[in-house]
């Protein structure tokens, strides 16, 4: 065993633990010097906020140097009652050790860094306060998650990594191979030697998969890696990120968005009463309109429109969009920007999008055109979910895929759950990282995600 008696910092700032002994390890976050006196903010992990460490140089020789931001060291000593009005008690060192030094190369120092720099170091900046409360808000919501999934029913599926199919269409998909590619020129491509025989490729979306057990069980979820080759390197897309996609039997759009909206209130409440310390410290550095974004999102029903009405509205916008709104075309980002930051300032529903660019999967709608789908808009970010009703007539998904050029046999699985026992259901994606993008202010899908990878850049 470590030390028995070492006590964790979160205990020591959460009961009383004044006028007793405690030892604790950690990391020094600063440490400034005054006189005779060294003072340390020291955190061990076990709480956003840190203990301050007192100690008097009179009595205790440490070597100012050693000291430093980034230094795991131990201490020991009485906690008393803070003269400072930043915390409620400290500790009186009257013994301390160093565990692991970092000495002047270690690169997070005591002033602040951009996010930029700090991007190059994943495995440093997870040091700092505001990676520290990012990855505890990410830890947090993913617990939400499951709770609000498992809590009623929902069954947990595990959607492969590695698929033969592009479930989106974009030809966004990785493609894997163990072929050597150096071979491949010289003598040209043979699939027969490759591991699987057979293009493969990392999955986009795991919903393609999901729906047969939402077809069994009833109502399903998964949550997992997902994985996009999208060139365009912009603080929304990454290439590696984490999709929540549920899928349920005997669901149309309407309940579709009951759902969505139950949802989405319920983890971000839950935030909302464990992530105090970490919102504050959001709210104070990162985004000081941190608690509207709560407001509009928890206080309001979420605003309903079709996608024809949207279009409606950006044409009667009093300013000149780079590529004008039309039906049949998709919104771009500056529209739904306009959308939801600027005309409804609060989470927007948009439904029944025109066929044309949705895809394959998407049920059609009697006008023939549009299909029953969702996207939720919400303020600051723009897209985080979307979802449809699914096509579960076989003839109707036949046809569209044909339409769309699809490789039949490719997908002869998928129709088969059309042929016995089809059913209506629908479902849909939620995009973590954009999730903790909102609850927290962060402004980079590459700043919530521990290790980042994007186009042309792997951290
Ligand atoms: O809109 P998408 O592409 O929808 C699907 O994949 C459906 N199969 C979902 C379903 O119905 N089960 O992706 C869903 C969400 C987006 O709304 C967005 O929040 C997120 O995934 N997303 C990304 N997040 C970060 N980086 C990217 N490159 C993303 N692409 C999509
Ligand atoms: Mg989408």
């Amino acid at each position: 065993m470590i030390n028995k008696n070492r006590v964790k910092i979160s205990d020591i700032l959460s009961s009383d633990w004044l006028d007793k002994e405690a030892f604790v390890y950690g990391w020094i976050r600063t440490s400034r010097f005054s006189k005779n006196v060294c003072f340390i903010e020291l955190n061990d992990g076990s709480s956003f906020k840190s203990l301050q460490l007192v100690i008097d140089m009179q009595s205790i020789s440490i070597d100012e140097s050693k000291m430093q931001t980034g230094t795991c060291i131990s201490a020991k000593g009485l906690i008393v009652k803070s003269p400072g009005a930043d915390q409620s008690c400290e500790m009186q060192v009257s013994e301390v050790k160093i565990v692991g030094l970092a000495d002047e190369t270690y690169p997070i120092q005591k002033k602040r860094h951009s996010l930029e720099f700090l991007r190059e170091i994943p495995h440093l900046r997870c040091k700092t306060n505001t990676f520290f409360a990012t990855f505890k808000v990410r830890s947090k919501l993913a617990k939400a998650v499951h709770d609000y999934f498992q809590d009623r029913n929902f069954l947990y599926i595990h959607s492969p990594i590695i698929t033969l199919n592009d479930c989106e269409g974009g030809s966004e998909a990785f493609q894997i191979t163990t072929l050597n590619l150096k071979e491949v020129k010289e003598k040209g491509l043979d699939y027969s030697a490759d591991f699987f025989k057979r293009p493969a490729y990392l999955t986009v979306s795991g919903q393609l998969e999901a729906e047969p057990f939402a077809l069994t069980h009833g109502a399903v979820y998964t949550f997992g890696p997902t994985f996009r080759a999208d060139p365009s390197d912009t603080p929304r897309h990454a290439a590696e990120f984490w999709m929540i996609e549920p899928e349920m039997a005997f669901y149309d759009l309407d309940d579709l968005l009951e759902l969505i909206e139950d949802f989405i209130k319920n983890i971000t409440r839950k935030i909302k009463d464990n992530c105090q310390s970490e919102l504050e410290f959001f709210k104070n550095f990162i985004e000081p309109e941190l608690d509207n974004r709560y407001a509009v999102l928890l206080d309001h029903k979420f605003e309903r429109i079709d996608f024809a009405e949207a279009i409606e509205i950006l044409k009667q916008a009093d300013r000149k969009f780079e590529v004008e709104p039309k039906w049949g075309e998709d919104l771009t980002m500056e529209h739904e920007r306009y959308l939801v930051d600027e005309h409804f300032k609060k989470p927007v529903f948009i439904t029944n999008y025109p066929e044309n660019f949705k895809s394959f999967y998407m049920r059609i709608n009697e006008d023939g055109k549009s299909v029953a789908c969702v996207d939720l808009l919400v303020p600051g970010i723009g897209e985080i979910i979307s979802g449809s009703q699914r096509e579960e007539r076989y003839d109707f998904l036949e046809k569209r895929m044909l339409a769309k050029g699809m490789e039949k046999s490719l997908y002869e699985w998928y129709l088969q759950t059309r042929l016995w026992g089809s059913a209506p259901h629908a479902g849909f994606g939620l995009g973590f990282e954009r999730m903790i993008m909102y609850l927290t202010g962060m402004k980079n899908v590459k700043d919530v995600i521990p290790y980042p990878r994007a186009a042309r850049k792997i951290y």
